[in-house]
Formats: C-alpha cells, structure tokens, sequence
C-alpha cells in the first residue's frame, strides 16, 4: 500500500512533520508514505491554472496514485494554515484527485484543545465541491495530540509516549481498514 501525508507546517523541527515519520517508520511493513512537498506549490493563482507548474502536476500525481491520503496539521490562529489551504486548493481543481480519496485527519499542537478548530475547519474543506474526500468519520477517530512535556523524543524526535503511540496505532489501523472497504467497488457491497 501507498500513502501520502500532506503535513500543514513547513518547519523543519514540526511535530506534526515529526507524526508523519512516526507513522511512517511504525507501519513500515503495512505500507510506504511519502510526504508531500507543499512548500515548494506557488500560491494558488487561476491565471496560473491553464498550464500548472510542475510542483502542482507533481503533487496531484502523488494523490493520484495514493491509496490514501494523511492530512497532518497544527492549528494556525484557530484554524488551518495558510500553506495547506493552499495546497488543497490546488487538489481541488484540474483532475481533482482528492475525489473520493480516503483521507485522514490528525494534527498537533501546543492548544488546550490539540487542533480542535483547526481539524473541524479541515473536515468542512474536505467536504467541498471540488474535494469530496473520503474522510474517516471523527468519532472515535480524532487525533488531537498536545505538545509539551516529553511526548516527543529530544534528540531522534519522534513520538516516544507509549499512550499516545498506543494510540496512533490503533487509529491509523482503522484508517487501513476503512482504506480497504473503500477499495471493494460499490457493486459488490
Ligand atoms: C501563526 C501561529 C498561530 C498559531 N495559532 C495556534 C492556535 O490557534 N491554536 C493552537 O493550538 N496553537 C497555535 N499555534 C501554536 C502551534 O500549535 C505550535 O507552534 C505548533 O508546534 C506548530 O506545529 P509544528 O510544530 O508542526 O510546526 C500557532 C502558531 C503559529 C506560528
């Protein structure tokens, strides 16, 4: 299987950057993930649409062939951050490969309420015209993990929590498993 995660901070220490490879070397043997290079997409801009940059081709490629897509995001002034807003403007036009995607929300941030806001916002995105994913419902699923204390590893900086790690597995488990009920063609269900 092959994932991608689309990180919404472009700074190079990020927790939520940090979640990403967490994901990815725990579940090695379950699938590959990519991160998206979001940072190098110029804003978005429709005089620009009628022949797309290459990083935008590039990056709706990579959704494209994805069989599922994380959204991992700190909450910017209580809502999501400019840069990945951007990005998932840019999914939602040309060939729109967030269609019908199973995608996942999850996101850190030094918040009482982890990226509460800031993932409520993410899902009505999800849910527009020109994105239409297939979001793993929240109940029972939300990933809202607060900064601080020593949840993170000091120097490899991955997240060392045993509750939390506990936790993740369990979720992205069931995303793997929402990812194949969504790959079984609507006929046979
Ligand atoms: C411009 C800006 C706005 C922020 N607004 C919020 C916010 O509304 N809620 C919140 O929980 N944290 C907020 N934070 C703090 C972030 O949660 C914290 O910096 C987090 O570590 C950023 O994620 P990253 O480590 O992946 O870069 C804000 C940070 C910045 C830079």
């Amino acid at each position: 299987m092959e994932l991608l995660a689309i990180v919404g901070s472009l700074r190079k220490r990020s927790y939520n950057l940090r979640l990403a490879h967490t994901v990815r070397e725990r579940f090695a043997d379950r699938f590959t993930l990519q991160i998206a290079d979001i940072g190098s997409l110029p804003f978005f801009n429709e005089d620009l649409e009628e022949s797309p940059p290459e990083a935008v081709e590039q990056f709706r490629g990579q959704i494209a062939r994805a069989d599922g897509v994380f959204i991992i995001t700190p909450e910017y002034n209580w809502s999501v951050p400019g840069v990945l807003k951007n990005a998932i403007d840019w999914a939602s036009r040309g060939s729109r490969p967030l269609i019908g995607k199973p995608v996942m929300v999850m996101g850190v941030s030094n918040g009482v309420v982890g990226t509460l806001r800031s993932q409520l916002h993410m899902r009505e995105i999800l849910a527009s015209a020109g994105v239409r994913a297939a979001v793993l419902p929240p109940a029972g699923n939300e990933v809202l993990i607060r900064t601080g204390g020593d949840k993170f590893d000091g120097e490899k900086g991955l997240l060392a929590d045993e509750d939390t790690l506990a936790f993740i597995d369990r979720k992205v488990g069931s995303f793997l498993g929402f990812i194949e009920d969504a790959a079984v063609p609507s006929g046979l269900k």
